[in-house]
């Protein structure tokens, strides 16, 4: 479909809010989507850039169903199918994100927010990131990066990054920082998979794209996006990065990251910039999102029948999950519970619940734990595992956390009272009630 067409299709719907007043990228348009949240925004009239912003495109799993024309049932399905079998895209050579090539870079022109007061900087907070290595080919996933300089940024990679792995090895990379792009680029770039899968190519495999040589690296890069900011990456040349909130809504520290000269800007004639809001639903549903096909493989390849999986927004998208079972055997519940935990290694509290629970219904959950669940027999804790660090509780610098296991199935044989919720006699209210 591409991100404009979606957009015109939102705008027909009435489900996208274009805002004509004159908005500032300084703290109003972050403050703008925020309080507007989940409604997708074009900010028409931005003050201090020649560019429009949009922004919470694709804030719940729906949205992205939707842009991808399947049900959130079909979503896990889907995304395991598309790893499985990912396709090579096809080349091109005149590509819509390379309309404008600027060599004389001035990152201030681009319209990159900065989000709260608090902030080291402006922040590119939705760049799909492209880097390669001669070894293990390209790969694709996600880094903001902190605005020091007209053409120089640091940008914050985690240690167990395959862009982390690279770095170490190579010492410097050409990279291509893509913004503006469709939630097939945005999901593969945000699933973990084995070192030398190129992400682009799982994007491909979920809805065709096309790629064309990057400006100034032999980088392939998605060549539908809006804006792409090249250059190199340093290892050994490094920057303090930060404040800036993280997945779970709390300020991240500052730390020394590796710094990214930018060397060229290339991006549409009319380019739109894609906010992505912190800490905020998009960024929770593609952090958690692409987490639950690797738990639904998981618990399935103990045997268990998994229904569904869903790393909730409670849970910061990240630290919690919820498994819908099938229940076949007393122990079903606890070996989905192991299954979870290698399924999503940074996952800190796991909840297991019958078929009849809703796992999107936060209050339906708690149900299942107040009248299915005895502390004593139903939990499994793991003690100084090593957990996220994005867990503001984790032990500082070790993140060594608690596992908790929450088995939250019935007995399969109800001893006393029964299990099942009691429900009311379905009624046509329109006999009742006059319109
Ligand atoms: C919106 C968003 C922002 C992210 N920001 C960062 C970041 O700044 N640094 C980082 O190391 N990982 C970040 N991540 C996580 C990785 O990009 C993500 O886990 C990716 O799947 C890792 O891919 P890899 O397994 O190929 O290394 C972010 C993810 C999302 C969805």
């Amino acid at each position: 479909m591409g991100l404009r067409e979606h957009l015109n299709k939102l705008d027909k719907t009435g489900s996208l809010l274009k805002i004509t007043k004159p908005v500032s990228k300084r703290l109003e348009a972050g403050g703008v989507l925020k309080a507007i949240e989940p409604k997708p925004v074009l900010f028409e009239n931005v003050k201090d850039s020649d560019y429009r912003i949009m922004g919470n495109l694709f804030c719940s799993k729906e949205s992205v169903a939707d842009y991808l024309g399947i049900t959130t049932g079909d979503i896990i399905p889907t995304l395991n199918k598309a790893i499985e079998d990912r396709s090579t895209p096809e080349v091109i050579q005149d590509a819509p994100c390379q309309e404008v090539v600027e060599t004389d870079v001035d990152l201030d022109k681009v319209p990159i927010l900065f989000h709260n007061e608090r902030d080291g900087g402006p922040y590119i907070s939705s760049a799909v990131v492209v880097v390669g290595h001669p070894k293990y080919g390209q790969n694709l996933d996600f880094h903001r990066a902190m605005q020091i300089k007209k053409d120089l940024m640091s940008t914050r990679v985690v240690a167990k990054r395959n862009f982390h792995a690279f770095l170490e090895d190579l010492g410097e990379v050409n990279v291509a920082f893509c913004i503006g792009n469709t939630p097939n680029i945005l999901v593969a770039a945000a699933t973990s998979v084995d070192i030398g899968i190129n992400e682009l190519e799982i994007a491909n495999a979920l809805e065709p794209i096309r790629v064309v040589k990057a400006k100034t690296s032999n980088l392939l890069i998605p060549a539908d996006c809006e804006w792409v900011i090249e250059g190199k990456v340093y290892r050994d040349k490094r920057h303090d990065e930060g404040p800036f909130i993280d997945l779970t809504q709390t300020y991240d520290v500052i730390r020394n990251e590796p710094l990214f000269e930018v060397t060229c800007i290339t991006h549409r004639k009319d380019a739109i910039w894609q906010a992505l809001l912190p800490g905020a639903f998009e960024h929770k549903i593609l952090m958690g999102m692409p987490r639950e096909p690797t738990i639904f493989r998981k618990v399935n390849e103990k045997g268990v029948r998994c229904l569904d999986v869903n790393v909730n927004p409670g849970g910061c998208s990240w630290l919690h999950a919820i498994v819908k079972i099938d229940k076949q055997r007393e122990e079903d519940g606890k070996l989905a519970i192991e299954g979870a935990f290698e399924g999503h290694r940074s996952c800190k509290h796991v909840y297991v619940v019958d078929k009849d629970i809703d796992i999107y219904d936060p209050l339906d959950v708690e149900w299942a734990m107040a009248t299915r669940f005895q502390g004593d027999v139903d939990m499994i804790v793991k003690d100084k595992e090593r957990g996220s660090s994005l867990d503001p509780s984790s032990e500082p610098g070790t993140y060594l956390t608690t596992k908790i296991g929450f088995d939250l199935t019935h007995p399969l044989k109800a001893e006393g009272k029964t299990y099942a919720k009691a429900n009311f006699p379905k009624v046509d209210l329109s006999h009742f009630i006059r319109e």
